[in-house]
């Protein structure tokens, strides 16, 4: 049995694996510039964080229908359960759908379908997190939020993702101070191409709870020494950061440096139908390159409920928390 953990940083679209995008555009009559699934896995050798965003948002065409969310959900919970996810908090991106004529209510109700029987059919509890794109403008990412409101009843909280350079947090100031009005979590994505400054902006400009990547903090001691006294949890995507080089190889991840400086690190899979893994193999690919121990290895597990939005359900957070410390390696 693979040890139990939450998956907070999910993006839903990167689950997306050649063999449904094909299914799905065949069904849907859309043409993919790539011939067969060998030729676009081809394609998944990225140098950047834009280099990747470019193939992540050109796929996105074969979804459709709110059938095509569903089947999309539903495949990645099943391949979640198969690695232990308990809970999982799901990114999805509205702007990326809605700018091709997709409506909010497709993406939404298609999801959820999905998440309303996760926990019978996969043993897995869910949020939902919309994310706006900061690339985008925050007219933009407004006239999303109002989009979203006939749907605030199945969506947690809002996030902030795309490319991040040159795109700092409080461009978002006035949609976050909107998001905390109407009693939406807020989260971002910051530190991640862009500079330790933008996780301290996300914090005192946005407010938000969790911090998405942050892997650059290192470089700002004073910062390391403030996200480990306020306990403020950070999203990690290892295999990720490997792939779109914001690291040269797993062996130099921080994840180590970061747990021994007493930050409420987490480990999740970011987008891994493109980057190489799901949870668990984001969780094994750490523990072999960085040598963790099992005690660390149930740490981070840890983190991944206590960082979770349970709030609401204390009772169910305490016994996740208490199946990871009951877990026999
Ligand atoms: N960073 C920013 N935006 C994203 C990512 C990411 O890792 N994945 C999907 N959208
Ligand atoms: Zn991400």
């Amino acid at each position: 049995m693979p040890l139990p953990k939450a998956e907070l940083h999910l993006h839903i679209e990167g689950t997306l694996e050649p063999e449904l995008a094909f299914a799905l555009a065949e069904r849907n009559g859309v043409t993919l510039p790539y011939a067969t699934t060998e030729e676009l896995r081809e394609a998944y050798r990225f140098s950047d964080l834009q280099s990747f965003l470019d193939l992540y948002y050109a796929l996105m065409a074969v979804l459709r229908t709110p059938e095509d969310f569903t089947a999309l959900a539903d495949a990645y919970l099943e391949r979640a359960a198969a690695q232990g996810v308990r809970h999982a908090e799901i990114f999805f991106d509205p702007q990326a759908h809605t700018a091709r004529g997709v409506s909010m209510g497709t993406v939404v109700e298609g999801l959820a379908a999905a998440l309303d029987r996760a926990e019978e059919r996969y043993g897995i509890s869910t949020r939902l997190i919309m994310c706006f794109l900061r690339d985008e403008s925050a007219a933009s990412a407004l006239a999303t939020l109002e989009a979203a409101k006939p749907y605030l009843d199945r969506i947690t909280g809002v996030g902030l993702d795309s490319a991040e350079v040159g795109h700092p947090p409080a461009k978002f100031r006035e949609v976050y101070e909107e998001a905390a009005r109407l009693g939406l979590r807020r989260v971002a994505h910051a530190g991640e191409e862009g500079p330790a400054e933008y996780v301290r902006e996300a914090l005192d400009v946005l407010g938000v709870e969790r911090i998405d990547h942050g892997l650059r903090c290192m470089e700002d001691p004073e910062l390391v020494e403030r996200l480990a006294r306020e306990r403020v949890p950070l999203t990690l995507c290892p295999l990720s950061n490997v792939r779109l080089r914001v690291i040269d190889e797993l062996g130099r991840h921080p994840l180590r440096e970061m747990l021994d400086a007493g930050l409420l690190v987490t480990v999740n899979s970011d987008d891994p139908a493109y980057f190489g893994g799901y949870v668990g193999d984001n969780y094994a690919a750490v523990r072999e390159a960085l040598s963790l121990s099992q005690e660390q290895v149930r740490v981070l597990a840890r983190h991944s409920f206590e960082a979770a939005f349970l709030d609401d359900d204390e009772p169910r957070r305490a016994r996740y928390l208490a199946e990871v410390e009951t877990y026999t390696f």
